[in-house]
């Protein structure tokens, strides 16, 4: 028996999600999208709760999980700021916009600030290049971003 420590709730309602799968066997890169999306994240317990629902071994979980950069073991912040580091955002000074964020907010990419407000990371091309350089806040997208900005983005998600 695994030990949880997440909430049940959430694992009730992922176990009710799998339960209404009907091909199980293909369905883990779905599964783990939808426990991504109750969770915020996979950490190991999650994982081995999936495998367990879906008879996949772990060692097939873990390779799914850390092939695909969508999917994250760590807790990210409320707020996650993406910034395309394609190439058209690339030469149109994305580095320097990555920068700000990261000296405003006093994290690397990757990191999430100490009180679970903010996470940077970095994307490939998101497809809207004529917007370049393009940073996505959760699902709200600024474009021709320039570092002087970076303030007053931060400043709409105080709360
Ligand atoms: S390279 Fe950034 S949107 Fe295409």
């Amino acid at each position: 028996m695994l030990t949880r420590t997440l909430n049940s709730e959430l694992y009730t309602e992922l176990e009710n999600y799998i339960d209404s799968i009907e091909n199980k066997e293909s369905a883990l890169i779905e599964v783990l999208h939808e426990a991504q999306h109750l969770f915020g994240y996979l950490p190991m317990e999650v994982q081995l709760f999936i495998g367990e629902k879906l008879n996949v071994p772990a060692s097939k979980i873990f390779g799914v999980v850390s092939f695909y950069s969508y999917f994250t073991t760590e807790p990210k912040g409320k707020y996650v700021i993406n910034i395309c580091t394609g190439t058209a955002c690339f030469v149109r000074n994305a580095e320097a916009v990555v920068r700000e964020f990261e000296k405003t907010l006093g994290i690397k990419t990757g990191e999430t600030t100490g009180n679970g407000m903010y996470t940077i990371e970095c994307l490939r091309c998101v497809g809207a290049c004529g917007l370049a350089p393009v940073v996505m806040v959760n699902e709200d997208v600024y474009g021709k971003v320039t570092a002087d900005q970076v303030s007053k983005i931060i400043g709409n998600y105080t709360e």
